[in-house]
């Protein structure tokens, strides 16, 4: 086991990817060693956004990862298995998941999870990569800007131990990331594709130009949202180029 074979808890703290980031700049942190908590004072969400969540109510943690065989053009593999391991937790529990890219895990049209990938890039090599996740579990009332969230427990009407959730988690996400490992990376893509939210089907977006209907058709190897359009054009999006209409 790579992920999660070392395991730091803290009560509580600003935020795990910062934690995370301050500790490798000091010490020697192993390959898959999780920080974990159960409150965040400063939770950082994709954008600049916070992540907020009520104290011991969800899984707030961050794995730390030195992904050598993945060249910086490739990074966006990382963020493709770890969606795939939530997806593979979630399914324990739960039904009709799917990964709004970039890295939104959704069920039905609400937003159970959120991943924020901080690489750190040197010349052609991924010196590390800190993947912060963010699951609501056993919250069930919200108070942020986040305009649809869900939890496991809205979702099911049930309680979940949160030590019996991080284990599930950190085995689904090491199984994931050792199909990295072994250079399988077209199996990850295929597996990321079919499980994008809205895939193929005609629904409203936004761009810089304005809403328009099209369908998602593709993610490109670098990460890009690949759109057809009704009129047949196809465009391709980075992350903040495109937004769902909900
Ligand atoms: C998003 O959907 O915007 C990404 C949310 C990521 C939140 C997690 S919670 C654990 C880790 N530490 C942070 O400060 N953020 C990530």
């Amino acid at each position: 086991m790579i992920i999660g074979s070392k395991l730091l808890f803290f009560k509580d703290l600003p935020s795990t990817n910062s934690l995370a980031a301050s500790m490798i700049k000091v010490d020697v942190v192993s390959e898959g060693t999780v920080i974990y908590t159960n409150f965040q004072s400063a939770g950082r969400g994709q954008g600049g956004n916070k992540w907020e969540s009520e104290e011991n109510k969800n899984l707030l943690i961050s794995v730390v990862l030195f992904p050598e065989m993945i060249i910086p053009a490739d990074q966006f593999l990382i963020s493709m298995a770890v969606s795939l391991g939530i997806c593979d937790f979630l399914e324990r529990y739960t039904s009709a998941i799917s990964i709004k890219w970039p890295n939104d895990i959704y069920v039905k049209n609400d937003k159970i999870a959120g991943i924020l990938i901080e690489n750190s890039i040197m010349g052609d090599l991924i010196e590390h990569t800190i993947a912060g996740i963010g699951i609501n579990i056993n919250q069930t009332n919200y108070s942020g800007d986040s305009p649809n969230p869900v939890s496991l427990a809205n979702l099911t009407g049930k309680r979940y131990d949160l030590d019996n959730c991080l284990s599930q988690l950190t085995s689904d996400l090491d199984k994931r990331y050792k199909f990295l490992i072994s250079g399988d990376f077209d199996l990850i893509r295929l597996d990321y594709i079919s499980r994008l939210y809205r895939y193929k089907q005609w629904s409203k977006f936004r761009d810089l130009k304005g809403l328009f209907t099209g369908r998602i058709l593709n993610v490109s190897d670098t990460g890009r949202l690949v759109v057809g359009r009704e009129d047949g054009i196809i465009n391709e999006y980075s992350f903040k180029e495109i937004d769902f209409i909900l």
